[in-house]
């Protein structure tokens, strides 16, 4: 029988969480700040420590003092006292980690620090050498992505891991467990990612394997699945009877600055945004109801849901998307001095890469067969939004005399529904309604629910949650190889057609994008849902 969907509660076990490219931005500026806040919120297990690991010759006070400095900038309720509590649990060490010499310290350190610390190491006392003695370890990959392959190689041959032997051992006592969150990008394409993946299941069961999308971190994602499964109204509304078609959008208001050359001008908008995150959002908004709320078996609907999306051809690709770059905006105060992103400092003009992607993509299963899904992502928008709007076809019959004020008489408004993700979590239901009076007038409106409101609770950050979740041994937010490979099956055509590259239009900064993405959706009669100024969702 089907478990019924409850939120595991169960408190994450105590470990060593080791980074790899601790001296870096997102270090000092995410993960960190989220444990300390983590810690604040009284979430941390309490032997937790830390290894930060990383070339820069660094001691324990110095890597204190500079994870301190992010923290009173990006953390959440900062105060140095408490800041001083939790600064003893971070350590560093100093080394490449893809050299061998670095191991035989990072484990003897690690073994050193559990004691310290008081984390159990449950298999003190075994003849095992390759194990004995260290206690459960999380290793993050904060590093660039070439070096997953040589870090991950190193751990290996230096016998951290024994997760694969720990599953199907028999009659041994208790064992620790090793897992690894691995940053995005997996790779910059199929081939590339698929290399990831064999080298790190060369070293650890997929099981133990944590690709993070700290999108999928946020609480409004998850809420995509008690929104659905948890009313019963939504799911007989939920297919290709009722549903017109459906708009996933992350639009950002910055520009991309001097990230331009060092990263976005190789990455560009569809890899950096819609193979990694709004495939993975389109996923949990059409996926068939899972048997429970098991990771497993939310992970094995989305990967049916992600292997259910057409592909194109190479050459079919221009007719089922739309590229574009923003132009300059002529203020010299904005992330880019004004510039258009083909005029930044290290951004190669000819390469054409793409600031803004929309895509329009088709479900062939039984639920969504002729249900167009439009997945855009884009930077110098007119606002930062993050949604989901499901688009529900008109009534079969018009019964009555619409009145919209800005297009007329005689328009209905089909309903509609919003999932805002960011930056106000919530959701929007536009319905037609009976203007008061006299007459038969009608007009849409909106219910609009506020979680933050509703709730009196602010979002958390996502990274701190999803560390958690990797400590508890819950990969539900997480992405399996085969989310990995499909949704780079999915980009790849787009990705190397070379009449959509040549296609690139330019549009106004803090514009809503490309006339060709208007065209895109327009055909049959759709438009984008723009919000106005001050129009939340
Ligand atoms: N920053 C963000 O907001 C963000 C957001 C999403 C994803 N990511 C991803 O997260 C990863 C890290 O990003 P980042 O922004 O923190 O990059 P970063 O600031 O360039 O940091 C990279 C880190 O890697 C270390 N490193 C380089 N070679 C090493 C080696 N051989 N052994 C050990 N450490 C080594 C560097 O330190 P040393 O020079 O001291 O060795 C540095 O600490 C990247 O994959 C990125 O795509 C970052």
């Amino acid at each position: 029988m089907a478990m019924p969907i409850s939120i595991p509660a169960n408190r994450p076990d105590p470990c060593a969480l080791i980074i790899f490219g601790a001296s870096g931005d997102l270090t000092q500026r995410k993960l960190v700040p989220a444990l300390y806040e983590l810690y604040c919120q009284g979430n941390l297990p309490e032997n937790l420590f830390v290894i930060g690991v990383s070339r820069t010759e660094m001691s324990d006070d110095d890597f204190r003092w500079h994870l301190g400095e992010g923290a009173s900038r990006h953390a959440i309720g900062y105060e140095e006292g408490k800041w001083r509590e939790f600064a003893r649990r971070l350590h560093y060490l100093a080394g490449s980690a893809t050299k061998a010499e670095l191991y035989p310290k990072l484990k003897a350190r690690t073994r050193e620090l559990a004691e310290v610390h008081g984390l159990p190491t449950p298999g003190l006392g075994s003849t095992d050498q390759t194990w004995a003695c260290l206690p459960n370890t999380l290793f993050y990959l904060s590093v660039a992505p070439h070096l997953v392959e040589p870090i991950v190689s190193r751990i290996g041959e230096a016998g951290m891991v024994y997760e694969g032997k720990r599953w199907c051992s028999i009659g041994e006592g208790p064992m620790p467990w090793q897992r690894i969150i691995v940053e995005k990008p997996i790779g910059t394409n199929l081939e590339s990612a698929r290399e990831q993946v064999r080298a790190l299941g060369r070293v650890f069961e997929e099981e133990s394997i944590y690709r993070i999308d700290h999108y999928l971190g946020k609480e409004l994602v998850q809420n995509i699945l008690v929104m659905r499964f948890a009313n019963t109204f939504f799911e007989p509304l939920w297919n290709n009877k009722y549903v017109d078609h459906v708009q996933v959008t992350a639009a950002e208001q910055v520009g991309v600055g001097r990230r331009a050359g060092g990263f976005y001008d190789r990455a560009g908008a569809l890899r950096d945004m819609i193979q990694s995150h709004l495939l993975q959002i389109m996923a949990l908004v059409a996926m068939e109801p899972p048997a429970s709320f098991d990771p497993t078996a939310i992970r094995r609907e989305k990967i049916k849901l992600i292997d259910a999306v057409r592909e194109v051809s190479p050459e079919d690709a221009a007719q089922f998307a739309a590229f574009g770059r923003y132009a300059g905006s002529g203020n010299s105060a904005d992330d880019d001095g004004g510039l258009g992103y083909a005029e930044l400092e290290g951004v190669e003009a000819e390469q054409r890469t793409e600031t803004y992607a929309a895509l329009k993509l088709h479900i062939d299963n039984w639920r969504w067969s002729g249900v167009p899904f439009f997945v855009r992502s884009g930077k110098k928008m007119p606002r930062k939004l993050t949604e989901v709007v499901i688009q529900f076809r008109e009534p079969p019959v018009r019964l009555f005399n619409h009145v919209d004020p800005r297009r007329g008489e005689g328009v209905s408004h089909a309903n509609r529904i919003v999932i805002n993700i960011a930056p106000d979590e919530g959701m929007s239901l536009r319905l037609e309604a009976k203007v008061p009076g006299p007459s038969l007038r009608i007009k849409p409106v909106k219910m609009d629910l506020d979680y933050a409101y509703v709730f009196n609770a602010q979002p958390l950050e996502s990274y701190g949650p999803l560390m958690l979740e990797a400590m508890r041994g819950d990969q539900t937010l997480f992405k399996h190889r085969d989310e990995v490979d499909g949704a780079w099956r999915i980009c790849e055509p787009f990705l190397t057609s070379e009449q959509l590259r040549a296609s690139v239009e330019t549009y106004g900064a803090y514009s809503w994008g490309p006339s060709a993405a208007d065209a895109l959706i327009g055909g049959d009669g759709r438009a984008w849902h723009n919000p106005d100024a001050g129009e939340r969702r």
